[in-house]
Order: C-alpha cells, then sequence, then structure tokens
C-alpha cells in the first residue's frame, strides 16, 4: 500500500489496541471517582415464583455505611423498564418475585463492600407459587411474553404428505452466558437542575437515557449518556444495562451525590439475561436425491419472565431456519414461551443461530436417511440464482454467493480426501474416532424492526487539518470506531491517525440505535461519510472559486490538497478555508434504503442484503470418554469489500470460537427450584486459548457488496458466530461413525462430553438389531 491508497480496504489497527494491551484504556471503573460516590448492590430473590409476605430491612439499614435502601414502594409510579413498552418489568419485584435472583431492594453505601455486605442481610418471607423453569413447563402453562410468529410459504403440510421421505424430530440447544470481560457497569453524576450524567457500559446509549428520563420523569434533554468503550457486549449490552443505569441515576438524584453500579461477576451472570435456549420440532419431506418437498417447524423459546425482547429475537429464528436452503413448501411457528428465569435477551445472531440450529439437523437427518455426504445433501438444497430463491418471508435471494464460496471451501480445504481418509481411519481405530463437517450460513443484515436502520454523525475540521468524528455507534472491541474513521480519512484523502474518535454521546448525535444486528459500520459509516462529503464539496466549492478551476481539478489525497497544478497540506488548506469563512463542521444522517417488513402478513423484504460464509472442521473423539479435540478448521467468509481485512478476520475468528463455545462446552443449567448454578467461570466453560483448533485458517471470499453500502463492504459482526455448527455436525459426523453412518447421531447441543458419550451409547444401542 501507498500513502496514496485511500484509508479503506487496509488493515489499520483497532483504535485502542495498544491502549488495550498496555492496560491503558479506561473502562468506566476505571475513571476517577467524583468526590462522595455511592456504591450500589442489590438484594436478590430467592425463589423462583412466589409472593412477598413480608419483608424485613432493618438490618440492611443499620448495615456500616449504609446511606439509603430502596424498595418497590420507593419507586416512582409507572417505572418500568421494558424495552418494548410492554410493562412487564418493573425495577424492583414488588408484590411477587418471578425469577430467582429477582431484585428485591436496593443498598446504596459507602463503599461497595459495605453495599454488597449489608445486601445480604434482607429477611424476606414467601409464599410459593407455582413456576415454570424450562420450556416442557412453559408449554404446559401455554403462557407466553409476546405474540407468536407465524411464517408460511406454499402449502407444507400436503407437500411433506405427498413427500417419497418423511422425518419429524426434535433438536434442542441451550443458551449462552454472555460472559463480556467488563461486567455490567453505570455511574451517575447529578448536575445542575434537574441535569444527570450517565457513564454506562451499553450498546444502547439512547435507550439508556429513555429509560432514566423515564423513571425520573425528566425530558431527554435533561439526561446525557455517555460510552467511550466496552468490556465487550455481545448483544448482552443492549437491553440489560438499563436496570443499573435507571438505579444509579435514581440514587444520584434522590441522594444529590454521585453513584456507581457494578455487581461482581456472580450477580451479574444472575440478574442479566442470557441467549434464550431452544427446543424446536421439524417434520420435514423429500425426495430421493434428498431435496426438501416440504417443512413444518415450531420454535419454543425459554424467554424468562418478560418480554424484552424475545418477540424480535424469536421472529429471527424463523428468518434463519432457512439458513442457506430453500424450501419450496414450509410453515415455521415461534412460540415466546414465559418461565420463571431471568428475562432472556440479545445475543450475537439475535435468535438466528437457533433457527439454523434446525437446518443443519435437518439436512444431517436427510443425507443418514438416504446414505449421501451430508455436504452433498447440503449442497442439493443450496438457494438457486433464478429459480428456487425465495424465503419464507416471501423475499427473493439476490446476492447468493453460497455455491460459489462452498465450492471455493470444498477445495481449499481438500474436504473430499479428507473425509475418506477419516472414513479409512476410523475403520481401523476402534476408540479414537474422528469427524468433519462443512456447514455454510445465510445472515440476512438489517434491524427487521425497520425503524431502527438509521444512524447519525458529527464531523468537525479543525483549522490544524485534524478531524473530530462522533457518530451513534459505540464500541464493544469490535472495531467499529476505526472503520469509521476509515471511512471519513478517506473522503478527506487523509490518513486515519489525522481522525480522533470521540466518545459515544446523546447530547452530540441524538436518537440513535442500538449498535447490534451487526449494522454498526452499515450504518455510522454511511452517516459519517454523508457528514464528511457534505464539508468536503463546501472545501471542493471555495477552492474552485478562489484557485479558479473547475471542481474536478480539485482532489484530496495523501494529506494534500491538488488544486489545479498547485498542491498543498489539508492543514494549510483548511486553515485558508476557515479564513475564507467555510463551516467546517456537519452532521450527516443515513437510513437503509429498500427494506420493508409486515409481521402480520409475515411478508417482505426485512434485510437489505445477505452476508455468507462457510467453515469445514475436523474433530477427534474418544468414544470411551466423549471428550473430543478440534483438529482443523478452514473458513471463507464473505464481508464483501472488507473495510479492515485485519478487524474483520479478528471478528470471524473471534464469532467462530464464540459459536463453538456455544454449541460444545457451554452448559446453563438450573436445578429445580430454578437457581442458575453455573453463576461463574468455575461452573460455566468458555473456550480457553487450549481449546482453539490447532490448524486455524480464515480467509475472506472474494466479493463486494452488490448494494451500494459504505465502500461495498459487508457487516460481520454476527454471522461468523454460526460457522461454529461446523464443529457440532463434526462431532455428530465422528459419533455417526459407531453405527457405520447408517443412523443420523441426533446430537443435541451444547455437545459437552457427556452429551457426545450419550450421543455414542444411544447409536451404539440402536446399531445392534
Ligand atoms: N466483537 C467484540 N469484540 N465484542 C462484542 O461485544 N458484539 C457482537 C459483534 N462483535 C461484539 C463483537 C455483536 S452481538 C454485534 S451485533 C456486533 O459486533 C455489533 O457491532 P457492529 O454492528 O459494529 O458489527
Ligand atoms: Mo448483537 S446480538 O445484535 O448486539
Amino acid at each position: 500500500m501507498s500513502a496514496h491508497d485511500p484509508a479503506v480496504h487496509r488493515s489499520t489497527p483497532h483504535e485502542s489496541a495498544a491502549r488495550h494491551v498496555t492496560g491503558s484504556a479506561p473502562y468506566i471503573d476505571d475513571l476517577p471517582e467524583p468526590k462522595g460516590l455511592l456504591h450500589l448492590a442489590f438484594g436478590l430473590a430467592d425463589r423462583a415464583h412466589a409472593r412477598i409476605v413480608s419483608l424485613d430491612l432493618d438490618a440492611v439499614r443499620a448495615a456500616p455505611g449504609v446511606v439509603l435502601v430502596l424498595t418497590a414502594a420507593d419507586m416512582p409510579p409507572d417505572a418500568d423498564l421494558s424495552p418494548v413498552h410492554a410493562h412487564d418489568e418493573p425495577i424492583l419485584a414488588g408484590e411477587t418475585v418471578e425469577f430467582h435472583g429477582h431484585p428485591i431492594f436496593i443498598v446504596a453505601a459507602e463503599t461497595r463492600d459495605a453495599a454488597r455486605r449489608a445486601a445480604r442481610l434482607g429477611k424476606v418471607a414467601y409464599e410459593d407459587l407455582p413456576a415454570a423453569i424450562d420450556i416442557e413447563a412453559a408449554r404446559q402453562t401455554g403462557r407466553m411474553v409476546t405474540a407468536p410468529m407465524v411464517l408460511a410459504r406454499g402449502e407444507a403440510a400436503p407437500a411433506i404428505a405427498a413427500a417419497p421421505h418423511v422425518i419429524e424430530g426434535r433438536v434442542v440447544v441451550g443458551g449462552q452466558e454472555h460472559f463480556y470481560l467488563e461486567s455490567q457497569i453505570a455511574m451517575a453524576i447529578p448536575g445542575e437542575a434537574d441535569e444527570v450524567r450517565v457513564y454506562s457500559s451499553t450498546q444502547h446509549p439512547s435507550e439508556i437515557q429513555h429509560m432514566v428520563a423515564h423513571v425520573l420523569h425528566l425530558p431527554l434533554h435533561a439526561v446525557t449518556v455517555e460510552m467511550r468503550r466496552m468490556g465487550g457486549g455481545f448483544g448482552g449490552k443492549e437491553t440489560s444495562g438499563n436496570i443499573f443505569a435507571v438505579v444509579a441515576a435514581l440514587v444520584a438524584t434522590r441522594t444529590g451525590r454521585p453513584a456507581k453500579f457494578r455487581p461482581d461477576r456472580d450477580d451479574d451472570m444472575v440478574v442479566t439475561g442470557k441467549r434464550h435456549d431452544f427446543a424446536v420440532d421439524y417434520k420435514v419431506g423429500f425426495d430421493d436425491a434428498g431435496v426438501v418437498l416440504g417443512i413444518e417447524g415450531t420454535f419454543a423459546a425459554r424467554c424468562g419472565y418478560s418480554a424484552d425482547l424475545s418477540g424480535p429475537i424469536t421472529d429471527r429464528a424463523l428468518f434463519h431456519a432457512d439458513n442457506t436452503y430453500y424450501y419450496p413448501a414450509v410453515r415455521f411457528n415461534s412460540l415466546p414461551l414465559k418461565t420463571n428465569t431471568v428475562s432472556n435477551v440479545a445475543f450475537r445472531g439475535f435468535g438466528g443461530p437457533q433457527g439454523v440450529v434446525m437446518a443443519e439437523r435437518v439436512m444431517d437427518e436427510i443425507a443418514y436417511h438416504l446414505g449421501l455426504d451430508p455436504l452433498e445433501v447440503r449442497k442439493r438444497n443450496l438457494y438457486g440464482h433464478d429459480t428456487r430463491n425465495v424465503t419464507p418471508y416471501h423475499q427473493v435471494v439476490e446476492d447468493n454467493v453460497a455455491p460459489a464460496l462452498i465450492a471455493a471451501l470444498e477445495e481449499r480445504s481438500d474436504y473430499g480426501a479428507r473425509r475418506a481418509a477419516i472414513r479409512a481411519a476410523n475403520a481401523k481405530n476402534p476408540v479414537i474416532r474422528r469427524g468433519i463437517a462443512i456447514t455454510p450460513v445465510k445472515f440476512g443484515i438489517s434491524f427487521t424492526a425497520t425503524h431502527y436502520n438509521q444512524a447519525g454523525a458529527l464531523v468537525h475540521v479543525y483549522t490544524d487539518g485534524s478531524v473530530m468524528l462522533n457518530h451513534g455507534g459505540t464500541e464493544m472491541g469490535q472495531g467499529l470506531h476505526v472503520k469509521v474513521a476509515q471511512v471519513v480519512a478517506a473522503e478527506f484523502g487523509l490518513d486515519v491517525s489525522a481522525v480522533r474518535i470521540t466518545a459515544t454521546d446523546t447530547s452530540k448525535v441524538p436518537n440513535t440505535s442500538a449498535t447490534a444486528a451487526s449494522s454498526g459500520s452499515d450504518l455510522n459509516g454511511m452517516a459519517a461519510q454523508a457528514a464528511a462529503r457534505q464539508i468536503r464539496e463546501r472545501l471542493t466549492a471555495f477552492a474552485a472559486e478562489r484557485w479558479q478551476v473547475s471542481a474536478d481539478q480539485v482532489r484530496f489525497a495523501a494529506g494534500m490538497v491538488q488544486i489545479g497544478a498547485e498542491s498543498l497540506s489539508f492543514a494549510e488548506f483548511a486553515r485558508r478555508a476557515y479564513g475564507a469563512r467555510i463551516q467546517l463542521s456537519a452532521s450527516g444522517f443515513y437510513k437503509t434504503p429498500k427494506i420493508h417488513w409486515d409481521r402480520a402478513s409475515g411478508k417482505g423484504k426485512p434485510f437489505y442484503y445477505y452476508a455468507y460464509g462457510a467453515a469445514c472442521s475436523e474433530v477427534a473423539v474418544d468414544t470411551l470418554t466423549g471428550e473430543y479435540r478440534v483438529l482443523r478448521v478452514d473458513i471463507l467468509h464473505d464481508v464483501g469489500k472488507s473495510l479492515n481485512p485485519a478487524i474483520d478476520i479478528g471478528q470471524i475468528e473471534g464469532g467462530f470460537i464464540q459459536g463453538m463455545g456455544w454449541l460444545t462446552t457451554e452448559e446453563l443449567w438450573w436445578d429445580g427450584r430454578g437457581r442458575l448454578r453455573t453463576h461463574a467461570p468455575s461452573t460455566y466453560k468458555i473456550p480457553a486459548c487450549g481449546d482453539r483448533p490447532l490448524h486455524f485458517e480464515v480467509a475472506l471470499f472474494d466479493n463486494e457488496n452488490a448494494e451500494p453500502t459504505v465502500f461495498r463492504s459487508k457487516a460481520v459482526g454476527e454471522p461468523p458466530f454460526m460457522l461454529g455448527f461446523s464443529v457440532l455436525h463434526a462431532l455428530s459426523d465422528a459419533v455417526a461413525s459407531v453405527a457405520d453412518y447408517r443412523l443420523c447421531p441426533r446430537l443435541d447441543a451444547p455437545a459437552t462430553p457427556e452429551r457426545v458419550l450419550a450421543a455414542l451409547e444411544a447409536l451404539q444401542a440402536r446399531a445392534i438389531p
């Protein structure tokens, strides 16, 4: 690359990379603590569903350092934290507790330790009520947190009835703890008059602003929310930060003192929602070649006690239950079930991965039934180009690269030869069995709530030629800020070092959407580009007039401005433009075109475009213990024309590993009383360095977005998560070897060693007769 190349399509390091590794990137808990700071803790319910008979908090109030104790009775009238205005999330449990860990009271104390010790001293008497902890129990009650959705195209039931082969089954997939390294945190500082400033680790500063204003009965202009960086969010900071920020702001305004809320890891894991676990019942009809003719699916989800985002999340499960496959006749319905567990929330893929679970299981079912290579069945069912290209929600797939991408990965990974070698080796080795699988992904990009697909940005050029950039997106480690800075730098022909990104701040760019649905750089990149272009157009007009040249003789490149035959530095030029009273600041706005969605009819174009990918994984399973290792992973992923290949590859690696963790070792376990017993890293196993594949190769598929997105790039945040399915299906392949590949292992997730062992034993038992 030369200095003349634009700042985009380059592997520029994350803007905080050096500060991250040297420990000098401040997170909220690192900020200097203001004088008089109060620390907060929750008193938590220890029943899953019960009426509170009495609440005795005398010992809490008398504990050393305690300044204030608040219960539901002290909450402002109407205060409710439901992000979808379902009015089902009071700040604190009042008459009834709805899950084990439900916050009942708040303690504010002089130190964090004092607050946490005092919070344990509450005496609560309960009268137990019937509790539905899991999906099966909730199904019995039939209670849902929100309205279910149906997607249908064609007549599924008759198509299945007429098919030569029919299989029915159920696949179960567990939930997932976000395990962001920085826990939830908020600090609120009371200001002049009724003003309050909130620092919150949130993906959605505008929603924090709305919640705080709503609870405190303030106009939005009295509440400012600032967010510099999160130590990971993964969807777990889209709505889950609300309660911590609201409580901090409430205590700050009640006491006139600043207040900080940082739960410890165990409390964070108990009090905040997780990925929804699902049980999916499917029925598929297919022909002798393994091509699907009709399919039905019921997607039951454990939503927890309140709606939160469970509606759109369970919707997205249906939107992705096709994955990359065409279904000629289809009917899917969701069951967003109410349970007496913490309210589940967004998590990378937003329900999409739970839809893909079914699609990939069905491909395996068909393959084992017909004695075909599962990859062959997958390929036969891919969306086509001009035919077989309509989704269950009636959107036409126009940008399909899955067939080409899978073919390229098949070759790169040497799938065919390795599969044959693995089968030969398995035939000789009774104990260690290897397995291999290629699974694809197609992920729809856009918020399905159409109005969310908008963004704003603010760009200032100073008289020394340095540029200040602010936009509505938040940085959670994904590299959004460097990408948007690259876009602005490219517009001015500057190096990215000339552009400074500032903390996301509701007083700079208002009315923003959550940084979610992978659309951060698509939306904010375009808004920032629009702002930068306005300034560049003003500068161009100024140069053309002052130097008496045509506009196309003015060029911005390599830190210089070329005007006809003259060339001056961007800094010198900015100074002259200021002297000529040219406005050097602009705000930009973007809204995604073309999209629309009608949930009632199940028809529309909810997604602007799709991102694609595929992964090939190989595993080795110890058939005596069920333990396994991932030996080799090859990935080919489509990010369009990458804004930043290094950042994108990092997202693909991280997404894959997180998806693999969800499907293999990460197991959430509630006991019969509804207590989450996996509430710390001692019992909840995320992938460690040692779990990485021994061979791990990620490449970008050579492509550009068919739509005019920012520099033709594609979103990358969530789609690679679903590449983790290749590990689950490689494990299935290894398990299938014990029954000579004649039976589908029906391996549920997470495929812990225990579950792999159980699948091996079940298959051996079924194979004997
Ligand atoms: N990468 C890191 N390092 N940390 C995160 O918290 N969140 C993921 C993904 N990648 C996340 C991440 C999720 S859930 C989403 S929706 C996207 O990043 C959000 O950012 P983007 O829209 O800028 O891609
Ligand atoms: Mo990501 S689950 O959309 O925050």
